[in-house]
């Protein structure tokens, strides 16, 4: 094989309406699709052994840019072997690019063409982030598939700003690439960005395909729209994007919105939801969400859900849950992350299997009526 042979393949295995079955080959392993990257922004996949994560069916985590190149530092991770070796996950990893941390955590941002430079919300200190310095962090961090530095704006937006940051994020796309510099042993993805404006969109997506990407994000989403108006965006700009390559959509979300969007086209998610809500005592089940921090669970002997295949959900009473939750001690933390994070590795097993079968609408349909029945 050749020293340009491209290392990172996809490959779609089945199709059903708008929705995608396939596998990403990475020399770190595969990657089923659809697929849901639990968040691990700071090297760590909250409260969670990476192994409990490996085993609730994840094939590939996603870290941050932002949080690592401030601590403990990009060229640190590297000198201790990248991040794989650092947190020992040894499976692929995504990095984001660090453009939609620093537009939603940094302090004192300033953007100009060359790049944006923002004070840490750690400490306050100084910082550059170019589009050649995020690839070069990146790659410190051995990053598997790479995130070009891009601008996300909040919505609603001007639709003035709304083009300038899209024509911004497709100069930086073109840096990107170059400075990329076609590494075979790892993907870069374009972002496409351009709000809620059809046509935006549009023009980002024409542009990135030009460039050449090996896989293609959809930005700028669950930035404070409602869901009608992402699906709507995804109606629009997924049918444009290249079909023989990963679709990601970033920063998504509630699993009714995975749903919606796999049935799209979309076939890679990412969202801190999942850990974040368990931490606030939110559990996911086959019925829908359910508050644990709730008084009406005080003396309720039943566990979670006694069918699941999750040893988690059948272990402890939810009266016990939900004392963890309200005492805030850390095996809850720990007990309810992994409850969803199964879970959410659950529902796209779920989708794939149902793409197999060619009966996704069924699927998404009886596994809607599931959550809306509830189970009290
Ligand atoms: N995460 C969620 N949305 C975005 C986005 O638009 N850009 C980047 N880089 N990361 C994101």
């Amino acid at each position: 094989m050749s020293q340009t042979t491209k290392q990172v393949t996809f490959t779609i295995s089945a199709t059903d309406g708008a929705a995608r079955r396939g596998r990403i080959d990475t020399p770190r392993g595969d990657i089923q699709t659809p697929a849901f990257m639990p968040v691990g922004t700071a090297g760590t996949v909250k409260a969670m052994y990476p192994e409990q994560v490996r085993e609730t069916g994840a094939d590939i985590l996603l870290g941050n840019t932002y949080h690592l190149m401030l601590r403990p530092g990009a060229e640190r991770v590297a000198s201790l072997g990248g991040l794989h070796d650092f947190m020992d996950w040894q499976r692929p990893i995504l990095t984001d690019s660090g453009g939609f941390q620093v537009m939603s955590l940094a302090q004192l941002r300033k953007l100009t063409e060359r790049g944006v430079t923002f004070k840490s919300h750690i400490d306050g200190s100084s910082h550059d982030l170019t589009p050649e310095r995020s690839i070069e962090i990146q790659t410190l961090l051995d990053s598997d598939i790479i995130m070009q530095l891009d601008e996300c704006l909040k919505l609603p937006a001007e639709t003035k700003e709304i083009e300038r940051a899209m024509e911004l994020s497709l100069r930086w796309a073109d840096r990107s690439k170059t400075a990329f510099n076609n590494q075979a042993n790892r993907a870069l993805f374009g972002i496409v960005q351009g709000g809620d404006n059809a046509d935006l969109r549009l023009r980002s997506a024409q542009g990135l395909k030009s460039i050449g990407f090996d896989g293609y994000a959809v930005g700028g989403l669950a930035v404070g729209e409602p869901q009608e108006v992402m699906f709507r965006v995804l109606d629009d700009i997924v049918p444009e994007l290249p079909a023989d390559r990963p679709h990601y959509l970033m920063g998504v979300g509630k699993p009714d919105d995975i749903l919606g969007a796999i049935g799209r086209g979309i076939d890679m998610f990412d969202c801190v939801h999942p850990t974040r809500a368990g931490r606030h005592g939110h559990v996911y089940t086959r019925f829908g969400v359910i508050n644990l921090k709730n008084a009406r669970h005080k003396d309720d002997h039943r566990p979670l859900d006694e069918a699941s295949p999750n040893p988690n959900c059948r272990r402890w009473s939810r009266a016990y849950l939900h004392h963890l939750v309200k005492t805030e001690e850390i095996l809850g933390a720990m007990i309810l992350s992994q409850i969803n994070l199964a879970y959410y590795q659950e529902l796209v097993q779920g989708c794939r299997v149902a793409i197999e079968g060619s009966r996704f609408t069924d699927f998404a349909a009886e596994t809607r009526a599931a959550w809306a029945a509830g189970d009290l």
